[in-house]
């Protein structure tokens, strides 16, 4: 495990370290280095250092060049233009630290964070006795992904599932089954489909009860108080609900090939206790203030539609606590029992506005700090091939796990179709066809910026060709495939041979992975990994439309290659496995 500084940083620091000598007294040089078409980087910083220095930016250029060392890493320097360097690395330093990449079975060479903190990921929160829906299905996915990279960089994370699982919604649905025991079936006989569909009957029937009859309303509202009090009676037919419900959401998760742990499924009643505390120490600080009966906070900055003002209320007047202050309350917990040291939320960008209210709250309350910070990582609206949030054609919200379904079943067919070449049994286009189906649903979320609304297209998901999870997985198998059928030889680095216009560019793609996950990941951004590996496997298939692997010229070329080709697979599997979606050996 040990970790490969990457050609790039070598290539900065030679830079650097030629600048600083070519300019002592100016401090803070940076060469601008970036990857360039016309040699392998480019760097333009000299043209504003020349200008602070009042020098000749093509006289300190050529100053600099002289000053490179240059050889095992970097082959060649040459001032262009105004006075950028346009650099060539050698094919030996490509290979050389390509092979310390695989000589690391776990992380291709990738460093750790030098200061690792701790993140608590708030993502994948359905509510109790509801239905799942898309929105839903991003932040899970979204999420997933985001942890995934956040621990591979050795950050340390926590995940929490604020379910809705309070609130005065369940008055009515306890009153109804205290009034129809037996109605929901104990939670340990159903699966999660025979789940749903009781919860759906009890909350369509205690509904109609509720719209009808006003002494059941009444009777529902004196159980609200009942739960928030905590009487015994009525806990136990919400912990039904709840019971029911988990049933229910761990079905999807699992359709959704994804872990959820039942210790991080923390919803809204667990922080019902805490929340007078919270209004009490938000009042006494002065944070909070009484209005009208209420306890609210105030902004002048935080402005709602129309620009007008809105405030954050932590406490109704009738003494009832919200939405607001079970967040806020979730703050304390997270911030000095959990110890964090960032909170990521995953929700709808919808509910954006909410959470400035909160997180400038907790700050003034001094919950939150510059070294303790939260984020909403808020994303856009799912929408349908017409361009408008995504609708059954009776106008419906889309059941999350219809959705999935379809998706598998169009993904199964697609595999099918190439099943025979391959050799597959009925037993692997199965699985394969629930890896293709629920990681194209994934890849199309996560490939996009989160912020941005996103069209929900099947067609387009699954397709073989473009930006999609199954041209990255068919490209992995493709590359599995040529490693079993090389028989005799082997994936062998052979840094001493030269290296074809396409093996370079693949190579310094795939000595790049750790810094774009790196950056992807400090800027909670999936889509930019998504994006790396596509084009990764684009730089694969142009090398493997111009390299012949197997018929290469010599046994040293075959093996070179079959190593390219082997890197190549293993980035691409750990980038697909951090994104929370497999990929078969065989399709
Ligand atoms: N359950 C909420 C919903 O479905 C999302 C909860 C988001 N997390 C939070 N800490 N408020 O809209």
């Amino acid at each position: 495990m040990t970790s490969v500084t990457s050609l790039t940083d070598l290539v900065h620091q030679r830079l650097t370290d030629a600048l600083t000598s070519a300019l002592p007294e100016t401090d803070g040089v940076d060469p601008l280095l970036r990857r360039s078409d016309r040699a392998d980087y480019q760097a333009n910083g000299i043209l504003a250092l020349a200008k602070k220095a009042k020098a000749n930016p093509r006289e300190l250029a050529t100053q600099v060049v002289a000053q490179i060392e240059s050889g095992d890493v970097i082959k060649d320097v040459e001032v262009s233009g105004p006075g950028f360097l346009n650099i060539t690395i050698s094919d030996k330093a490509i290979t050389q630290n390509l092979a310390a990449r695989y000589a690391d079975t776990e992380r291709l060479g990738v460093p750790r964070k030098d200061t690792p903190g701790v993140t608590i990921v708030d993502y994948a929160q359905p509510n109790v006795a509801k239905e799942m829906h898309v929105g839903h299905l991003r932040s899970a996915v979204i999420g997933d992904a985001l942890r995934g990279m956040l621990d591979f960089t050795g950050e340390r994370t926590i995940g929490r599932h604020h379910i809705g699982d309070w609130g005065t919604q369940f008055g009515m649905l306890i009153q109804y089954l205290f009034e129809h025991p037996g109605e929901l079936a104990p939670a340990a006989e159903v699966d999660g489909e025979q789940a749903m569909s009781n919860l759906n009957r009890v909350y369509k029937a205690s509904r109609a009860v509720f719209d009808a009859d006003e002494e059941f309303k009444e009777r529902a509202r004196k159980r609200v108080v009942a739960l928030q009090s905590g009487d015994k009676e009525t806990l136990e037919l919400w912990q039904q609900f709840v019971d029911e419900s988990k049933v229910y959401f761990y079905s999807v998760f699992e359709k959704l090939d994804m872990e959820v742990r039942d210790e991080e499924i923390v919803g809204e009643s667990a922080y019902n206790e805490g929340m007078p505390e919270t209004a009490r120490l938000l009042e006494e600080m002065g944070v909070a203030v009484r209005s009208e009966g209420a306890l609210v906070v105030f902004f002048d900055e935080i402005r709602g539609k129309d620009d007008q003002p809105v405030p954050l209320i932590v406490q109704k007047a009738d003494g009832g606590f919200g939405y607001a202050a079970s967040d806020l309350t979730a703050i304390r917990d997270r911030v000095f029992d959990l110890k964090a040291t960032t909170l990521l939320y995953v929700v709808d960008v919808r509910q954006s506005l909410h959470f400035r209210m909160v997180f400038e709250t907790a700050r003034r309350a001094g919950w939150l700090s510059d070294e303790v910070t939260a984020h909403n990582m808020g994303y856009g609206t799912v929408l349908g091939a017409d361009g408008k949030p995504f609708k059954t054609r009776e106008g419906e919200t889309v059941r999350l796990e219809d959705l999935l379904d379809e998706a598998v079943e169009r993904a199964t067919a697609v595999v099918r179709e190439k099943a025979e070449r391959v050799g597959l049994t009925e037993e692997e286009i199965v699985e394969n066809g629930r890896y293709v189906g629920i990681g194209a649903v994934k890849y199309a979320d996560l490939s996009t910026s989160a912020n941005r609304d996103y069209k929900f297209d099947l067609d387009q998901m699954v397709s073989l060709n473009g930006d999609t999870s199954v041209y990255l997985q068919y490209a992995y198998a493709r590359i599995k495939s040529i490693l079993r059928k090389a028989e005799g030889a082997g994936p062998v680095a052979h840094p001493e041979l030269e290296l074809a216009p396409a093996e370079r560019a693949l190579g310094l793609h795939l000595d790049a992975f750790g810094e774009l996950l790196a950056e992807a990941t400090a800027e909670y951004a999936p889509h930019k990994l998504a994006a790396y590996l596509y084009q990764l496997a684009s730089l694969y298939t142009t090398f493997y439309d111009q390299c012949p692997v197997l018929k290469a010229e010599t046994p040293a070329q075959v093996e070179n290659r079959l190593f390219l080709c082997d890197v190549t697979a293993r980035t691409l599997h750990q980038g697909m496995a951090l994104l929370g979606i497999r990929t078969p050996e065989r399709l």
